[in-house]
């Protein structure tokens, strides 16, 4: 990875890439070219033009039109920033990022380059942070802005990572889906005319993933050039790739700009969150392979993140609504008989929450629905030799609830305008501290109380028509990353009181599947979508930016409950083993044959499930391509042992 200053300040990027020696700024070429500007320093050099010169981090207003990392609207109204090198410094150790994920390491592990840019007039700085990560070949990017000037500024876009490319021919791979199908793989030639991953709904989404590939056009799993753009962020977010009017490509990741105005005043910073990027010159499974261990090692935290999870029976399509601590010991009996190690309470235990219209927000245990306080139901599973975990989703506000009736203020509804419901539910107002404090305390409290030993946290709706009646008038644009601000808060908060506590993120399946929630969560459920076809391509198409281990899978009942496909009991155990593992259907109703094989899942599951979770994962064959079978494999890193996983999706 090179960069240059160059002699009027500007830091241009020189290359990205297979490793190399020597300076390579001869790949710059000077052309005087038609409608591209000239900074001032180069006098009348028609050659020199930001708008052609590949860089490290551009900003709107130096005469580069293509699309910037950096906007920032000054208090003339006028929207220049003119970044300039002053100074770096290289430290052991890498940069942490408060109240935001990011990759850790230390400083055996890692080294971070800090660059300061300033703008001469408006005293405008940015701090350009690289974490440098050899042993997964990973570069990590984030940048501090910092406003030295005297007036308040308003940042309206902020990348934390831009890669120029002055040549080659690049393929674009991306993850769209909705929700119960999120993660299809794309793969299209970047071209003229910019194509745009994004979010707009405080979530990262099912729609797209903050994760993109850039791959040359013969790039395969096993050989040929590849580079990884991964935001850690949970909100809003975008991702632009374009090839501009010289052929050259630009990719960008960062926040997306829509809705979004900072303001910042004299001596104020912003943090924009962090991108992690990665290079394989070996094609796309060693691409995958390096974020995988980085994730895994260096981003997932807490007790889990290197033990094999525990095999659990969720309740959720086992009984939706509709279980009683009856029928939960029951199901808990026939779990311990199959060796099953965590029975996990899914939605409905609080409030009056007996469908899905009520209750978010009174994370009050409905002691008559179970019969019992959740304590003696927990010891009574304690006692049958599992964990215990619950569902909760903590961000959210049912009308039909007393939090409601006390706080209506707490939901983001804008004055004026009827709120938008979506699964008839609002979202609490993240960004207010009162809020934040109520919901850990909560939280604290219920997993204090009895003995929990993990949490599903799920998010149920996206935001829209929002607002924060504790945000001034003019600060609204704020609002959307404050809320991601607040949720990493009390996630944070949780994960410190209870590092012992496993979470599982979960937004409607797949909704938040990215890296900032695997800096709380060492798991994710991968999508509503239990049907083990369909499985295989959301996991398939996870797998490119996620390690295996925080992949959550289920076996659930046949014919089933999302598209009614009936599939093989032994086929669902396998599809389901391809992640963290797990079992979700009313186990009292299986077979005696399917209670054998289940039985035998699991034992299987206890002694491989090292190699399933932190082996290397080997995509044999594309879904999206092969329609009649999905390979996969693992392998053990010292070579110590191997699974090879065939279905057959179709039969002649
Ligand atoms: C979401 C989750 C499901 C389940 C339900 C409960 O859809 O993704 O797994 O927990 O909520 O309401």
């Amino acid at each position: 990875y090179q960069m240059q200053i160059d002699r009027y300040g500007f830091l241009l990027h020189l290359y990205y890439g297979r490793y190399a020696e020597g300076c390579m700024d001869y790949l710059l070429t000077y052309y005087d070219r038609g409608f591209s500007a000239n900074p001032y320093d180069a006098d009348h050099d028609r050659s020199y033009s930001m708008d052609a010169l590949p860089q490290e981090f551009p900003t709107s207003g130096t005469g580069d039109f293509r699309s910037p990392a950096l906007t920032i609207k000054n208090s003339d109204g006028t929207y220049s920033c003119d970044l300039r090198y002053q100074s770096h410094r290289i430290t052991k150790g890498k940069y942490g990022l408060p109240g935001l994920p990011a990759v850790y390491a230390d400083e055996e592990e890692a080294e971070t380059l800090e660059i300061l840019m300033e703008d001469a007039v408006t005293k405008v700085q940015a701090v350009l942070l690289y974490g440098v990560l050899p042993k997964y070949d990973i570069i990590t990017r984030s940048v501090r802005i910092i406003n030295q000037g005297e007036d308040t500024i308003h940042i309206s876009k902020a990348a934390s990572a831009c890669l120029d490319f002055v040549s080659g021919d690049y393929d674009l791979i991306s993850f769209y889906g909705r929700h119960a199908m999120e993660r299809n793989f794309q793969r299209v030639p970047v071209s003229h005319g910019k194509q745009i991953l994004r979010s707009r709904r405080g979530t990262s989404s099912h729609q797209y993933n903050p994760a993109m590939i850039l791959a040359g056009k013969d790039t395969t799993e096993e050989a040929g050039d590849c580079y990884a753009m991964v935001f850690v962020y949970s909100g809003c977010f975008k991702a632009e790739a374009e090839k501009d009017q010289f052929n050259q490509t630009r990719a960008l990741m960062g926040l997306a700009s829509e809705m979004f105005s900072y303001p910042l005043g004299t001596g104020d910073s912003f943090v924009i969150p962090e991108t992690v990027m990665t290079y394989s010159a070996e094609g796309l499974s060693v691409l995958s392979h390096n974020l995988h261990r980085c994730f895994r090692n260096n981003l997932c935290r807490g007790r889990w993140k290197d033990q094999v999870r525990p095999v659990l029976v969720n309740s959720w399509e086992a009984d939706y609504f509709n279980f009683t601590g009856e029928s939960l010991l029951r199901l808990g009996k026939h779990a311990a008989e199959l060796g099953i190690e965590m029975l996990v309470l899914d939605d409905g235990w609080f409030g009056e929450r007996n469908d899905d219209n009520t209750s978010l927000g009174d994370w009050q245990v409905n002691e008559d629905k179970l019969g019992c306080t959740m304590g003696e139901l927990i010891r009574k599973i304690n006692a049958m030799g599992m964990k215990f975990g619950i569902w909760i989703e903590p961000e959210m506000i049912s009308e039909d609830s007393d939090l409601y009736r006390a706080h209506p203020d707490w939901a983001l509804v804008i004055p004026g305008r009827q709120p938008i419901r979506s699964r008839s539910q609002l979202v609490l107002d993240m960004s207010r501290e009162d809020v934040t404090d109520y919901l850990t305390e909560r939280i604290c409290d219920i997993v204090e109380k009895a003995d929990i030993q993990y949490i599903k946290w799920d998010m149920n709706r996206s935001l829209m028509a929002a607002y924060s009646a504790k945000l001034p008038r003019d600060c609204q644009g704020e609002l959307r990353h404050r809320y991601v601000l607040g949720l990493y808060k009390v996630l944070e908060a949780v994960t410190q009181r209870f590092p012992e506590l496993l979470l599982e993120g979960c937004s409607g399946g797949g909704g938040r599947f990215d890296a900032g929630m695997l800096y709380y969560c060492p798991q994710i459920w991968c999508s509503d979508n239990t049907d083990a076809i369909e499985r295989l391509r959301i996991q398939y198409g996870t797998s490119f930016g996620y390690p295996m281990s925080s992949v959550s899978a289920h076996v659930s009942v046949c014919p089933n409950h999302q598209n009614h496909r009936v599939t093989p009991f032994k086929t669902r155990g396998i599809c389901a083993m391809q992640g963290t593992f797990g079992y979700e259907l009313d186990l009292s109703k299986m077979t005696d044959e399917e209670k054998k094989m289940a039985g035998e899942q699991i034992a299987f599951f206890k002694e491989h499930g090292r190699l399933f979770q932190f082996g290397d994962y080997y995509r044999l064959t594309s879904p999206f391509e092969n329609r009649d079978y999905t390979v996969w494999e693992y392998a053990a890193q010292d070579g110590s042992e191997a699974c090879m996983s065939v279905v057959y999706t179709d039969m002649y």
